[in-house]
């Protein structure tokens, strides 16, 4: 019999990149979506063959929501998983200034009725839960790296909701047995993370900004330092956590750590521009200072529009946060030895995979522009 794994969070990076892991390895993928007006399986569609082929049919979605108990219990009920993945998060940092008693209420409360649901359905010896816990809950770190044993100090509603979720996970395991695990993730990033996160920001813009397409891209805070690494990567790891012999929590990260202004650098650079920053706080700017047109053209593109001296990154106030996070470094070390956990993705490789994949999608957006269509977006 195949296992069983339901996901909470499917549509997401993560979790697009979790079903089609455990898809390969032959287990039978649950995916709670929520209903949406507009499409939003654009992440997963490859991977469902639709209710009528019976064939092949090991990918199913139900549609669900964290904020609904009965619902979660009910589906948690019919499927009686193996496994369960509770990736589901209203995941933006910044949002969850804007909208605290929501994130709260799908993060932290999310995660109780996912444990509660186990609990009620006597489900305790059966199903084993993994949490997308957070490297946001070292906020204001209080060591550098950061590991298992970090005290947490949380600096957003999202970090306080992801807390919430962090020590309910670990009370269910301690009070009721129930095989339930932490992964404390550091960022990780892909050509599908959202576009609002900082790097798909990031590799968007350049990549726009290489085919004419923008000007200039807005940030917020350079300075603030993120251990980025390969989704693809991370999610294998979640895998292994719940295949481990007792239910821990673990610390999974690069080692590395990494400058906003010095990913920028490397995404311009991989299309042969060359950066360099002026000027400090709100009046930073990221300046063209040289520009590598045989690099650019053996991409198939064009700079010929760029020009040294060219101002191509200012500063948007708008993209601070109330509170930030300023550094996180993560120590991998228990995951290393006792799960094995090795990486292929270094931080070029993770660059050169989000470039590659922007620079396509935009390029369809240059051919579409050509052609007298209007392309906008308004939210960045
Ligand atoms: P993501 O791309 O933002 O995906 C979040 C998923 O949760 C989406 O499928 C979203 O649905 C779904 N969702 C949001 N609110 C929901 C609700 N009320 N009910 C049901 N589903 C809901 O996030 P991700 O990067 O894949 O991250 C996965 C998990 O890991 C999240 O819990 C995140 O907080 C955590 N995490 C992420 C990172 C990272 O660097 N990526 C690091 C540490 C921890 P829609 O598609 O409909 O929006
Ligand atoms: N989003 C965004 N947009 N961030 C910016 C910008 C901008 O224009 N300019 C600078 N930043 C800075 C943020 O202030 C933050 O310090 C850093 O870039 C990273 O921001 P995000 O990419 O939004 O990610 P995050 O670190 O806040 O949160 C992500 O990682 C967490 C793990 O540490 C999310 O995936 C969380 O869900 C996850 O838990």
């Amino acid at each position: 019999m195949a296992k069983k794994a339901l996901i909470t969070g499917v549509t997401g990076q993560d979790g697009a990149y979790l079903s089609e892991f455990l898809l390969n390895k032959g287990y039978e993928v649950h995916g709670i979506k929520r209903r949406s007006s507009l499409f939003n399986t654009d992440r997963v569609d490859h991977l469902f063959d639709g209710h009528h082929d019976k064939s092949r049919h090991n990918f199913h979605l139900h549609f669900g929501d964290m904020t609904d108990s009965m619902n979660l219990t009910r589906l948690i009920s019919d499927i009686r998983p193996d496994e369960i993945y509770n990736l589901a998060a209203q995941s933006h940092v910044h949002v969850s200034f804007e909208t605290p008693e929501y994130t709260a209420n799908a993060d932290a409360l999310g995660t109780l009725r996912i444990l509660e649901a186990v609990k009620f359905l006597g489900l305790e010896s059966k199903t084993r839960i993994y949490q997308a816990s957070t490297s946001e809950l070292y906020g204001k770190v209080q060591e550098i790296p950061q590991n298992e044993k970090t005290p947490f100090y949380p600096r957003s509603p999202y970090a306080v909701a992801k807390m919430y979720a962090y020590w309910i996970t670990v009370n269910y395991r301690e009070a009721y047995n129930i095989f339930a695990c932490n992964g404390i993730l550091f960022n990780h990033e892909s050509p599908i993370r959202g576009e609002t996160f900082v790097t798909r920001k990031i590799t968007r813009a350049v990549s726009k900004i290489a085919l004419n397409l923008q000007d200039c891209v807005y940030l917020g805070n350079l300075n603030a330092k993120r251990d980025w690494g390969h989704a693809k990567d991370y999610v294998k790891m979640m895998w292994l956590i719940l295949q481990y012999k007792e239910p821990k929590d673990w610390v999974i990260a690069t080692g590395q750590t990494t400058m906003v202004r010095d990913f920028v650098k490397l995404a311009f650079l991989y299309c042969g521009i060359e950066l360099e920053f002026k000027g400090q706080g709100v009046d930073e700017i990221g300046v063209i200072s040289s520009i590598d047109y045989q690099k650019a053209l053996n991409l198939n593109i064009d700079l010929s529009h760029l020009k040294i001296g060219q101002v191509v990154v200012k500063i948007d106030p708008r993209y601070f946060r109330p509170t930030e996070v300023d550094l996180l470094l993560g120590d991998p070390s228990k995951a290393q030895n006792e799960l094995g956990w090795k990486r292929e993705f270094s931080l070029p490789d993770l660059v050169d995979d989000m470039m590659q994949s922007d620079l396509k999608l935009m390029k369809r957006d240059q051919f579409l522009q050509n052609n007298g269509y209007k392309i906008m977006r308004y939210y960045e």
